[in-house]
């Protein structure tokens, strides 16, 4: 592990220390002949001496085959032993899709944070869509457009799904009350 602490050095000398400096692991090897778990509980340690902020913790895809548990978190297990055993804040990251997964994380204590690739290139809206979903408020949006989202929304809870096939589906006002 002398390379990357040699790195690590170089960049913590000259990195703002009121900025996060997060150093991305492979928490194991594609193939299980490589690093092993046990070597990056002992790499984060290392990282944790020398101030780094968090670890975000991916695996090795160059191996002799994927070796490894495939599944939505599947590298969440790793993040969650690094911060249990080497007392460093994690970052997970890997097939986490769902605001509500995202959260269960944080939540089980696994990781500090989480980070989306794959989800973010499908939703770029993916954070403020999970605000949104967990706390059921338009807070992260742009002043611009949260609050007319909400009232939008709220128009769109009382007419219902568009059914189609016309693209116009509208509902009549109600009739004016006639004076007298
Ligand atoms: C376009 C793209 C580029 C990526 N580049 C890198 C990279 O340079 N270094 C790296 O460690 N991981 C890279 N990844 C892997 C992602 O950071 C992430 O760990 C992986 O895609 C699993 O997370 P996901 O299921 O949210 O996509 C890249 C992923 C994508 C989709």
């Amino acid at each position: 592990m002398r390379f990357p602490l040699e790195v690590v050095d170089a960049v913590r000398a000259v990195w703002p220390e009121e900025k996060p400096l997060i150093v991305r692991v492979s928490a194991v090897d594609g193939s299980r002949d490589g690093i092993t778990l046990e070597d990056t509980v002992a790499l984060a340690r290392e990282l944790a001496a020398r101030g780094i902020d968090a670890v975000d913790v991916s695996e090795g895809g160059i191996g002799g085959g994927w070796e490894h548990p495939i599944g939505y978190g599947y590298q969440v297990p790793y993040a969650a032993t690094l911060r249990a055993e080497a007392g460093i804040p994690t970052m997970a990251v890997g097939l986490i899709v769902d605001a509500r997964q995202a959260e269960a994380v944080v939540a089980g204590g696994a990781a500090d944070l989480v980070a989306v690739a794959r989800e973010a290139q499908d939703d770029p809206n993916f954070a403020v869509h999970a605000v949104r979903e967990l706390t059921a408020g338009y807070d992260a949006y742009p002043v611009q457009a949260g609050p007319r989202l909400a009232s939008r929304d709220r128009l769109l809870d009382g007419l219902g799904p568009w059914t189609g096939p016309g693209p116009v589906q509208v509902r009549e006002p109600a009739p004016v009350p006639s004076a007298g």
